[in-house]
């Protein structure tokens, strides 16, 4: 110890550290050729690797391990309590024996952005990048580039871009394992709690599963079914499409969304998509609607001239996570008096102008399989799928004899 360095004794530092002046370190281990700069503190039992560079004003607590060759830039702060407290219970200034430290693993190669704060009982992965100023809550994965409060996964590190341009990467069109990747912590924990009160078709977990998918979506209701298909029918149903009657919607979709029409009885139009969003086209569906149909001011009704069928609903499909042009949809819905599902199957959490999907006037369906839910702001769209004897289905028919008692209309494949 000198004026300028605190070092404890029980500190076992390897060859070569290179140490700043204004640093404190006690009960900690230090590899060899790491470099710390000024005003770092760590302490007792933390590690830190060979040839790491720890630069200044970093502040690196009880159970934290950096393994070799890690950069950690200025000010960076670990975390190693979840909930910290001052005082116990019974109000006592904490003590150590209070204290239960949680561990948070940075693997070798792993670069740390200036000003970042990582919270614990989580890894950094080899090799990963954290932005300056992160504030890091999950596991990170190797390789992979994150930034923000809370960290968001950006993307993976590629190598030389020279090499990477002469051998471009393939993309997946469809990549369902990163973000599960990212998000098994959480997946597995409630599959755990699924497992533990073996609730898995309805009750307590379902419904809290709805009341937050519903304020998620600021919707004002949300159900639970059993598939996105399902969840397009029942809205169908509860908004009242009758038998033969027109439901417009685009042929650029997958085939469920014209498969719960037909199923909810509808008689299917297609309206085309504009070429720049991939989604329904307002302005050919205004076409649609002005060059087909004729609205009969006195009953309210459009009716499509040549086969003189009622038009009742249009279902835009939200795409690979991008609504639809929302507005002058329902500006048309609203003159026309039709009603609007959407089918919201690729887009949870996707926005138009701040508003959620399926969180349009009337209903919205989606699709996080394997459960599925029905979303709408009218509780009249709701009762279908309460009462329905699908419902059931989806609640309690896995069995043949049980969907026999289901009549025909309302059975459904049971995805
Ligand atoms: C646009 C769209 N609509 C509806 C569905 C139907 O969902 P499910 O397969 O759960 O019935 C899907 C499924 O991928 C979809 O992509």
């Amino acid at each position: 110890m000198n004026d300028f360095v605190s070092i404890a004794p029980s500190v076992r530092l390897g060859k070569d550290v290179r140490l700043s002046k204004f640093i404190n370190l006690y009960g900690c281990e230090i590899g060899d050729e790491t470099k710390i700069g000024a005003f770092v503190e760590i302490q007792k039992n933390a590690t830190v690797g060979k040839r790491c560079k720890i630069s200044s004003h970093t502040f690196v607590c009880e159970g934290v391990e950096i393994e070799d060759n890690v950069f950690i830039g200025h000010s960076v702060t670990f975390i190693n309590d979840s909930y910290p407290r001052s005082t116990t219970p019974s109000g006592e200034l904490q003590s150590e024996a209070d204290w239960k430290v949680e561990k948070t693993l940075v693997r070798k190669g792993a670069s740390i952005g200036s000003g970042s704060t990582i919270l614990s009982n989580l890894t950094i992965g080899e090799n990963a990048i954290v932005g300056a100023g992160s504030v890091v809550t999950r596991d990170v994965p190797a390789n992979a580039i994150v930034a923000g409060n809370p960290a968001k996964f950006l993307r993976f590190i590629t190598e030389d871009k020279s090499k990477a341009m002469a051998n471009p990467m393939k993309v997946p069109f469809l990549d369902l394992v990163t973000p599960h990747e990212e998000l098994e912590d959480d997946l597995l924990a409630v599959v755990k709690k699924a497992f533990s009160n073996a609730g898995f078709i309805g009750g307590p977990m379902v419904e809290e599963f709805e009341r937050e998918f519903a304020r998620f979506c600021d919707a004002n209701f949300c159900v639970g079914v059993n598939s996105g298909t399902d969840a397009l029918r029942f809205a169908l149903m509860a908004g009242g499409v009758e038998n033969g009657d027109i439901v417009i919607t685009v042929p650029h979709t997958f085939i469920a969304t014209t498969e719960a029409i037909s199923q909810a009885g509808g008689h299917l139009a297609f309206v085309d998509i504009n070429e720049q969003t991939y989604t329904l086209d307002p302005e050919k569906l205004r076409e649609y609607i002005e060059k087909n149909c004729d609205f009969d001011t006195k009953t309210g009704m459009l009716i499509e001239s040549s086969s003189k069928r009622k038009v009742a609903a249009i279902v835009p499909v939200h795409l690979y996570g991008q609504m639809a042009d929302m507005d002058p949809i329902m500006e048309l819905a609203t003159k026309y008096n039709l009603f609007v599902i959407e089918d919201a199957c690729q887009a949870h959490g996707a926005e138009y102008f701040s508003k959620k999907a399926n969180a349009w006037k009337k209903a919205g369906s989606t699709r996080p399989r394997p459960g599925e839910e029905v979303l709408s702001r009218h509780r009249r769209l709701q009762w279908p799928a309460r009462l329905h004897p699908s419902r059931m289905a989806v609640r309690e028919a896995w069995s043949p004899r049980k969907m026999e008692r289901i009549p025909p209309r309302a059975r459904s494949p049971l995805s």
